[in-house]
């Protein structure tokens, strides 16, 4: 299903001004939460004062009353009893059997005094795409599956769940995330070798300290690569070294001889190249590990999307005793829950749980109970079914705008993930007038040059274009706008 005002309207009729508004179940969640008795009535009072002040703005199509009644969690009579209401009202029109859209009312029905308020999703102002990677789109945080656990767990969580929890999180939640990791990405997880955390962020700073402890100087990072990785390894006190890649992974005589024990790694689809690490290289870092008797920490930042192919398993897989698996809702639901986990060798449980005891007494009960709801219920898996099926959209709009605005792009890393690369031939460029005229016409991009130390002088274009976040209809106006303004077309 997709929520009203994203994907939905890019296909009906008539055609539908990409907003910018809130879409329709976000704006009606706080009155789906009213008494059973008063829902019904909340729900119509909410949906004529959103048009009103254009909230929901003219022309915006409205999702099908089921779609919006299993976004919000309530019955479906509920919807279509609003949806005819306000139809009857003039707020609201109806095509037979092509939906039911915001009417004309909503312009009419706008006083001076209660403006639109600018939109909810929108970048800064006068920003009219924002392609800078790292994102999913937050107006698909399932809000009613989550409120929904999060009411069943308040009802169902005895008094003494509420006292300090265990520093590796609540069992229940690591039974699910075991369960759920081994069987999505292949990941050897014993829900004892498994601790909860805040994202990766705060796993590779478990994971820095306690190498700092054991004597380790520094760590390997990618090089292009997370710009996180080196900073939150350096907050451990931990130097860094920028270790190549190729386009099959790390490559190895660099890394024989950087003389660390310690590497990060994002093997599934390296970030930012996009790139699957060969087999043959997943095999090499691992010999190396155990050569060196050291680590491999494996960062799963995205290995829920896959678009094209197969999934690529997690490396931890093929050797438990020498990677530290890690991985987060960041990207499947939101990265403002700080909700990850990590799974370790037996060598470092007992430190870095007693290192996540010292930090903060344990992971919120609350949230992990939720999470462990949603994961157990089926919610997690049908939110990421969701999310595939808007991002691989949302990808195709990025390369179909690319083929059209700027003809000879060879894009790579499309397979997976919720960015890819962009090569713009020298032509286009050179790189910062690209970045600096697209920033004039409001829209934001980045460089790979600014993840890693290589300077190619080839004076192509290198850009890591996120998309998730993005409807296709922003998508396709942030490409062509940039095409104008450095006038290519
Ligand atoms: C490659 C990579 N790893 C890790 C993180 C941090 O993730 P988390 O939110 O799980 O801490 C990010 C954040 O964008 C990222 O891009």
């Amino acid at each position: 299903m997709t929520p009203s005002g994203t994907t939905s309207t890019t296909t009906a009729r008539p055609p539908v001004r990409d907003t910018g508004a809130q879409p329709a179940w976000e704006v009606l969640l706080p009155a789906a939460a009213a008494p059973a008795r008063r829902r019904g009535r909340a729900l119509q009072e909410a949906l004529r004062e959103a048009v009103r002040s254009g909230r929901l703005t003219a022309g915006t199509r409205l999702p099908s009353s089921r779609a919006l009644a299993q976004d919000l969690g309530v019955s479906r009579g509920l919807v279509t009893e609003a949806y005819e209401q306000l139809t009857a009202e003039g707020y609201l029109r109806s095509d037979r059997g092509s939906g039911t859209w915001v009417g004309d009312a909503a312009r009419t029905g706008r006083t001076a005094t209660h403006a639109a308020p600018g939109p909810a999703t929108a970048p800064g102002s006068g920003m009219i795409a924002d392609f800078r990677p790292g994102t999913p789109d937050l107006s698909l945080f399932p809000r009613a599956a989550w409120a929904a656990a999060q009411r069943t767990v308040l009802s169902e969580l005895p008094h003494r769940a509420l006292g300090y929890p265990d520093p590796r999180g609540l069992p229940v939640l690591r039974s699910a995330l075991a369960s759920m990791l081994s069987r999505r990405r292949g990941v050897v997880a014993e829900p004892d070798r498994l601790v909860v955390c805040s994202g990766v962020a705060q796993a590779a700073t478990l994971l820095g300290f306690v190498l700092r402890a054991r004597g380790h100087r520094d760590v390997g990072v990618e090089d292009p690569g997370s710009p996180e990785h080196g900073r939150l390894f350096a907050a451990t006190g931990l130097d860094t070294v920028w270790l190549p890649l190729d386009e099959e992974g790390l490559c190895p005589a660099p890394l024989s001889r950087s003389g660390t024990r310690a590497v990060v790694v994002t093997p599934s689809h390296q970030f930012p190249s996009g790139i699957a690490w060969s087999a043959e290289r997943r095999g090499m870092l691992l010999d190396w590990a155990r050569s060196v008797d050291g680590y491999v920490c494996e960062d799963d930042y995205d290995g829920d999307f896959r678009y094209d192919r197969a999934p690529v398993g997690a490396l931890q897989g093929l050797d438990p005793e020498r990677v530290v698996y890690t991985g987060s809702v960041s990207k499947s639901l939101a990265p403002g829950l700080r909700l990850g986990w990590m799974v370790l060798p037996a060598s470092l449980v007992d430190e870095v749980v007693e290192r996540k005891r010292t930090m903060d007494l344990g992971h919120p009960a609350l949230d992990q109970a939720a999470l462990a709801h949603l994961v157990t219920s089926g919610g997690y898996d049908r939110q990421l079914r969701r999310c595939q099926r808007a991002y691989r959209e949302r990808r195709d709009a990025l390369l179909a705008a690319l083929d059209e605005h700027f003809p000879g792009t060879e894009v790579t890393g499309i397979a997976a993930g919720l960015h890819v690369i962009a090569c713009l031939p020298a032509r286009y460029g050179p790189a910062q007038r690209f970045l600096d005229v697209a920033a004039g016409v409001g829209v934001a991009l980045r460089c790979l040059e600014e993840y890693g130390t290589a300077r190619p002088t080839d004076g192509a274009v290198r850009l890591v274009v996120g998309y998730a976040h993005l409807t296709p209809a922003t998508i396709a106006t942030g490409v062509r706008r940039t095409a104008e303004a450095l006038g290519t077309r």
